[in-house]
């Protein structure tokens, strides 16, 4: 988690990233939108490797977005497909680096099959401590203050919690990204510099790095550029630089 005072962060503890940019890859090979996300996976996967070997501790890929549901129905079907598979095949690799998986977003909105495969792939590798990769699905920003609101409003109905008591710590509790420090650096690709509805709580202070890179494009090379920016950031939560430099002299 960040200090909060040092000048120079080396790494970021958290990496959050929006995948954009697979359907233009595809069409620009000449290929199916469903060609273009399965292209995603394999960076994806390029990506979780590479952030593991740079001490990374969390990494969260914002896979599916609570307004991805408006899409054509074959696209939202193959990604739904997708997703199934690639639990399938990636699980046992991910455990045995030490990778804990864990999801956030509206599951009750999910097909059965991959709501009980996420849970399968938490429980087998909750143990685990090497990195925490974080899938958004079905996820969005404002979906998660809502359902933070409302526990939070159960709490104060039954009486266990006072309203003077709800402070930004108490909401970050009630958060989808619950125990998790906030990100550090947020990459998004494809050319967009917006934030669509990922993170909006955890993003107050996150560094942002846009890259015009398509998802499918984005390897080991383009993160490794990515963590270089972090790198020479100069991280101030509210303070002036002269006030950081002086902590750090
Ligand atoms: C955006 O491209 C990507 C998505 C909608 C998410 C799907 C991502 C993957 C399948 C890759 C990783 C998967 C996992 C399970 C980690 P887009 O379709 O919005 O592209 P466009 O803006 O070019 O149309």
């Amino acid at each position: 988690m960040s200090s909060g005072v040092s000048v120079r962060p080396v790494r970021p503890t958290h990496v959050a990233i929006i995948m954009d940019g697979n359907g233009r890859w595809a069409t620009a090979n000449g290929k199916p939108r469903h060609a273009g996300h399965r292209a995603g996976v394999k960076s994806a996967r390029q990506v979780v490797e590479a952030c593991a070997e740079s001490d990374v501790k969390v990494l969260t890929l914002f896979a599916f977005s609570s307004e991805n549901w408006k899409r054509p129905p074959s696209e939202v079907d193959a990604l739904m497909r997708l997703f199934v598979e690639v639990l399938q095949r990636e699980v046992d690799t991910l455990h045995e680096n030490g990778i804990q998986l864990r999801f956030i977003g509206n599951r009750e909105s999910l097909p059965t099959i991959l709501r009980k495969r996420m849970a399968d792939a938490e429980a087998r590798t909750a143990a685990n401590s090497r990195m925490t990769l974080v899938l958004a699905v079905a996820y969005g920003g404002q979906w998660d203050m809502v359902q933070a609101m409302r526990r939070i409003s159960q709490k104060v109905r039954s009486g266990d919690l006072d309203p003077a008591d709800i402070d930004e710590a108490l909401i970050a509790r009630h958060r989808a990204l619950a125990g998790l420090p906030s990100p550090d650096l947020l990459i998004r690709t494809g050319g967009e510099q917006r934030v669509s509805n990922f993170l909006l709580w955890d993003l107050a202070y996150t560094e942002l790095c846009f890259t015009d890179t398509l998802w499918p494009d984005f390897g080991a090379d383009q993160i490794a550029h990515a963590l270089e920016f972090f790198s020479q950031r100069q991280r101030r939560f509210g303070r002036t630089g002269d006030q950081l430099e002086a902590v750090a002299d």
